[in-house]
């Protein structure tokens, strides 16, 4: 019979994210920058028969090194923000490297992007594209637009993460675009070069996105019919992982599932994966605080991190796999596992089978590299947590920490009370 914890999934490198966890405290994030290579790679041998560009969404984690690591790896940029072009900017991208999504985008957003001259402003509707064309004139320039089109498309995801259905908020119906393009993309200032269509966020279905890619390419060649030079077609990105072990599609897979829509099309494609970059690539380290158990009801671990650092859980009722970094010898028991926030929904798994816990002890919650330190908060004046990158290479000698034959170095150090007060007057 295998032993009870042989359910638990193990944790890759557990020797160094305890010494991790050890040297710079919990919470802590740290990443694999292996795993994030290697998917990298996944998508441009996927890719590799059809011209392709892939523009790592940055809204999954925008980390100075994390950005620096995908850019280093090949990719190019989507940003959602000004924020977010600024943060690509600083990692090194050039303006023809980022493209600009953003279902809202403020005048001053539209001028940093038309002056900087980017790849391509993902357009949401007849008012911005009328709205970018001014900037451009009055800037004395032309700026690459795309329309972002919805397919009426249902990725079979979350309701909050699923874009595509024309009930959701982005983009322009399908039906309209023709038109829309005829009326207002070919006034001075714009040069229409894309469509954009993004369904949705932790898709693990590929006929949705092989069905956005159809319809891409259709409406594109009709586009090219009316004499409308469009170059690329941007399908968004979407790849989910697997939060629970599972199988899902893979990298592979998806780009197999994509391919076929664009072959022999005049088309280049854009793609902008963010969670299957570095999602999988993540762990979120925690520290049990407290312990306790209503009599004859349920047991609470109680850990130093909570929605303030990964928010999934409570806004999406996530899933993530909890496991000690070191498990303790004994059968597995039910925990609720909870952060230490006001807030009921601050709860990270229940009825979790876990092996006897202890305060002091470590645990990582795993896939947290996606959608984890790029939506955390300082509610209840909770500093953001520190992070750390695992990497075998390009490590600075005298900065990189070395531990069971792994490098790693803090990317971020963890906010301190004064900075997260540095702003108030
Ligand atoms: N492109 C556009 C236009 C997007 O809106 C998104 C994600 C992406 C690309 C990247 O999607 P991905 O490959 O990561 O699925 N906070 C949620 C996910 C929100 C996704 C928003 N848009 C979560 O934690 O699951």
């Amino acid at each position: 019979m295998s032993s009870p914890s042989s359910a638990l999934p193990a944790v890759a490198n557990a020797p160094v994210l305890s010494a991790i966890a050890a040297e710079i405290g919990t919470p802590v994030y740290v990443y694999d920058a292996a795993l994030i290579r290697t998917a990298y790679r996944a998508f441009a041998d996927g890719l590799a028969s059809h011209p392709h560009a892939i523009h790592y969404a940055l809204k999954a984690n925008s980390t100075l090194a994390l950005v620096r690591l995908l850019r280093t790896s090949g990719a190019q940029a989507d940003a959602n923000s000004g924020g977010e072009i600024e943060v690509a900017l600083r990692a090194g991208f050039i303006p023809e490297q980022i493209v600009f999504t953003g279902v809202g985008k403020t005048a001053d957003e539209l001028d940093q992007a038309v002056s900087l001259g980017v790849k391509a402003i993902n357009a949401e509707s007849p008012g911005e594209l009328d709205r970018i064309a001014a900037r451009a004139v009055a800037l004395s320039t032309t700026v690459r637009v795309a329309l972002r089109v919805n397919p009426d498309i249902d990725a079979k995801s979350h309701p909050h993460i699923s874009t595509g259905l024309k009930t959701n908020k982005f983009g322009m119906p399908l039906a309209e675009v023709r038109q829309l393009y005829r009326d207002h993309a070919r006034q001075p200032g714009l040069e229409p070069v894309g469509l954009h269509i993004h369904v949705g966020s932790q898709i693990t279905s590929l006929e949705p996105l092989t069905r956005a890619a159809e319809r891409a390419v259709d409406l594109g060649r009709q586009l090219r019919d009316d004499g409308i030079g469009i170059e690329h077609l941007d399908l968004g990105g979407g790849l989910g992982i697997s939060y629970d072990g599972s199988p899902v599609p893979t990298i592979a897979e998806y780009a197999a599932a994509i391919l076929p829509a664009v072959t022999g099309s005049p088309f280049s494609i854009v793609i902008e994966p963010g969670r299957a970059l570095v999602g999988a690539a993540g762990v979120l380290l925690a520290t049990v605080i407290d312990l306790k158990q209503y009599e004859g009801g349920l047991r609470f671990a109680v850990l130093d991190t909570g929605m303030t650092e990964l928010m999934r859980p409570a806004l999406y009722g996530a899933y993530h796999r909890i496991v000690p970094i070191e498990p303790r010898p004994g059968d597995l028991v039910p925990y609720e596992i909870v952060g230490p926030l006001c807030e009921s929904s601050d709860i990270f798994g229940r009825n979790r089978m876990l092996p006897p816990l202890e305060v002091g002890d470590r645990l990582a919650i795993l896939d947290a590299g996606a959608y984890g330190s790029a939506m955390a908060s300082t509610y209840n004046r909770r500093p953001l947590p520190a992070e750390v990158l695992l990497d075998a290479h390009n490590h600075d000698a005298t900065t990189a920490r070395r531990h069971d034959g792994k490098a790693w170095r803090v990317i971020r150090r963890r906010q301190t009370i004064d900075e997260l007060l540095s702003t108030e007057l």
